[in-house]
């Protein structure tokens, strides 16, 4: 994926859905209908702000089966680096935006016989697409959604609209959480977890469910990393022979491409594996905040993912 692929856009409605998180409707510039996709999918949005380039994934959470539009949820980021405060503060109807195509790394299993979803404050967006591809199938599911209180709880009267008594509520203010351990201790064979919300929860219901005995390929999870902020380095880049330099607000990836070299990517936040990037030279340490090498292969630093992952380092050069 580069922008070479993406498709223009623009903004047809946008709404304040909780006091953090606006939901904004995106059509086709021209008319026509928008690609394919299925229900867990992502976008990235290329945001072209006065001084750089924003691109940040957003999970669709519109039917699948409407593509004349797309929806996806912001949520306003406290430690954003820019991209969630220039979709807030910015952009308007009537505005243009890129995305790139829809990409998919949070499926419904194929065969589960049954999906249990889990999900915690703006972790709810991918679900609501699966939720589209789940509606009036055969497969059994329910939802579980917990926020910090109603006032924070985006697209409930859709979700209560259509999912009825399989949607279960849990709201932090009236402390009411979700029972992890019951929940999790208590599916029939054949069940898959989905779970999608701040890392703290997304570790909590996998750690469960290994104890509970579950195998590692009924347990789902994502979480995009949004790259950290960290000390500026420098980087050569061995076949484009340049030196790069990253400023501290600035990504590994995004301070690349400004310098005009293309890196393949998918999702931006440390998961799909698309930017591996072999590392030539290094003195000095690699700050790994991906989601995809494993432990391994972090401690033997040949290899980097520059969508998140940092340097501290005097020297450090890449095969790109
Ligand atoms: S683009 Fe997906 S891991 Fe970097």
């Amino acid at each position: 994926m580069n922008d070479a692929q993406t498709i223009a856009v623009e903004v047809i409605g946008i709404e304040q859905v909780t006091p953090l998180i606006k939901h904004f409707k995106l059509a086709p510039i021209g008319g026509g209908t928008l690609p394919v996709f299925s229900g867990g999918s992502h976008i990235i949005v290329v945001m072209q702000g006065a001084a750089r380039v924003h691109r940040n994934p957003y999970s669709l959470l519109g039917s699948p089966k409407e593509l004349d539009t797309y929806e996806i949820g912001v949520r306003r980021m406290e430690e954003s680096r820019g991209g969630s405060h220039f979709m807030h503060d910015t952009i308007e109807v009537g505005s243009r935006l890129e995305i790139a195509h829809p990409v998919n790394l949070f499926g419904l299993d194929k065969i589960a016989r049954k999906h249990l979803l889990i999900a915690g404050g703006i972790g709810i967006t991918p679900f609501l697409g699966q939720l589209e591809d789940l509606h009036g199938g055969g497969v059994p599911y329910e939802l579980h959604y917990s926020v910090r209180s109603a006032e924070h709880a985006a697209f409930l009267e859709r979700l209560r609209r259509r999912e009825g008594e399989r949607l279960h509520m849990y709201y932090d203010s009236e402390g009411l959480f979700i029972p992890f351990q019951t929940l999790l201790a208590n599916q029939p064979l054949g069940t898959h977890v989905y779970v999608c919300g701040p890392a703290g929860m997304i570790q909590h219901v996998i750690d469960t469910a290994h104890a509970c005995g579950w195998p590692d390929s009924h347990i789902h999870w994502e979480q995009f990393s949004a790259p950290p902020v960290g000390d500026a380095f420098e980087v050569f880049l061995a076949r484009s022979k340049i030196s790069v330099h990253v400023p501290p607000d600035r990504s590994l990836l995004e301070s690349i491409e400004a310098a005009g070299v293309e890196v393949p990517y998918l999702c931006r936040g440390g998961v799909c594996g698309f930017c591996h990037t072999r590392v030539l030279e290094l003195e000095g340490k690699l700050l790994h905040n991906d989601h995809f090498l494993s432990d391994a292969d972090k401690a033997k630093a040949k290899s980097i993912m520059p969508c998140v992952s940092r340097a501290h380092c005097r020297r450090l050069v890449l095969d790109l």
